[in-house]
């Protein structure tokens, strides 16, 4: 039985099959669609009104071609381990021998524009997308209450398209969760260059039919307010079954949780992660679906400890900007000019490489990746050295 059906609980299903798993599977999704992929909800579909929605595979085909039986629509809303049954908002029961969690996160809402008359959107799915871009093709006047991944990349799209946009962040710089601050200032420049209006250190505390009203006393006049403030763990389900649920459902590095026979992977997943030295809930694509193979063959009896290094991309205008790892807390190490847009920085923390991250430098990246998954150790002064080929750490391993 898999719980969700997003990108994680797809490619669960997916691993299950192609490992010979020959039971039934039944996979669980509280949205009408089947399966499909995120990352172009934010990109792509945006920015050209003629991209299709990236199903995993065809709605028949998780019956047809893999055996899987599909349930859209049914949020699943309880558990009981005993009788080993998950039942379904719509008061069905599915039994099950062995459950993944794929449950993921759903955004935070905030509060201040709960009930509001103006238009306020989230982006977290197809149909948000949609409305989205329906905005977009109005040229309407767009506020963006978040300077995260999501608020920019839909600022990109809209200022792109002749939209008018601001942009509200309530710390005092963009993408502070995962970017240092010469980042930061990096997309700030490219997105005012291209006409977007930042205020930071605010927040929307009101609005009116026609306009938000911001923490610092200023209001501003729009059409439509997206809100992409960060997202929260959907694990209802987990504390039906007594798991803890702060902050994610814990896992150990066989996406095993304390309940036996219950796994989770995906965004809602709290799995130790090396580069940051702490349990961390991994929210990009790659995770989603990686972990969730390697979750999905240890639910058949393989023994698969997880550690791939979390990775991410966006784009934005003529920036490609890749993050591996944690680049908090670390000594940073330039590679490349910083003022030529293409370039990276290597973070180290003691002798280990811990984080990494590549401004249109793709190859850079791959190479990165793959020292920080291989946990190996170049001396830091090679590294510092502009010359030095990346490849060179691998080979020493
Ligand atoms: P985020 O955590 O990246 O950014 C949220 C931003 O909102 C932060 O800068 C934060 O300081 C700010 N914020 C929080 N509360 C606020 C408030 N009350 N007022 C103003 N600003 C506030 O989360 P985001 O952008 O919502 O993304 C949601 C999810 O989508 C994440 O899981 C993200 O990883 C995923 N995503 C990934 C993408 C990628 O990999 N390229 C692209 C788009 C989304």
């Amino acid at each position: 039985m898999i719980a969700g059906a997003g990108q994680a609980g797809a490619r669960a299903a997916e691993a299950l099959r192609s490992r010979g798993f020959k039971g039934a599977i039944t996979m669980i999704g509280d949205e009408p669609h089947p399966p499909y992929e995120r990352p172009q909800l934010s990109k792509a579909m945006l920015h050209s009104p003629d991209t299709p929605v990236a199903y995993i595979k065809q709605p028949r085909d998780w019956n047809e071609a893999l055996g899987v039986r599909l349930k859209t629509g049914a949020a699943a809303v309880d558990c009981d381990t005993d009788r080993r049954i998950v039942s379904t908002a719509d008061g069905r029961s599915f039994p099950f021998d062995r459950l993944l969690l794929a449950t993921g996160t759903r955004p935070r809402r905030l509060a201040a524009l709960e009930g509001a008359s103006l238009d306020v959107q989230y982006l977290r799915n197809v149909e948000d997308a949609f409305q989205f871009r329906r905005h977009i093709a109005a040229r309407s006047r767009i506020v963006i209450v978040g300077g995260g991944v999501i608020g920019l990349e839909a600022a990109c799209a809209a200022a792109k398209s002749g939209c008018h946009v601001t942009v509200i962040e309530s710390e005092a710089r963009l993408l502070a969760r995962a970017f240092p601050t010469l980042i930061s200032d990096l997309v700030a420049d490219r997105h005012r260059s291209h006409g977007v209006a930042f205020v930071f250190s605010a927040t929307v505390t009101g609005s009116t039919s026609h306009s938000v009203q911001l923490s610092n006393g200023t209001e501003i006049v729009a059409d439509l307010v997206l809100v992409g403030i960060g997202v929260t763990p959907s694990s209802e389900l987990a504390a039906r079954l007594g798991l803890p649920t702060v902050d994610g459902i814990a896992v150990d590095v066989c996406g095993r949780t304390a309940v036996s026979d219950v796994f989770c992977a995906g965004d809602a997943a709290l799995q130790w992660s090396r580069c940051h030295g702490r349990a961390v809930r991994v929210e990009t694509w790659a995770n989603a679906q990686n972990q969730a193979i390697a979750v999905a063959a240890n639910m058949i009896g393989e023994i698969n400890a997880y550690n791939d290094p979390p990775w991410f991309w966006t784009d934005q205008y003529d920036l490609n900007i890749q993050v591996v790892g944690d680049m908090r807390d670390a000594d940073h190490i330039a590679r490349g000019d910083p003022a030529s847009a293409k370039f990276s920085i290597i973070a180290m923390r003691g002798t280990e490489v811990v984080g990494a991250l590549a401004v249109n430098a793709a190859k850079d990246m791959a190479m990165l990746r793959r020292i920080i998954a291989a946990n190996a150790k170049p001396l830091r002064a090679y590294l510092e050295s502009p010359s030095y080929d990346l490849r060179a750490a691998l080979k020493a391993q």
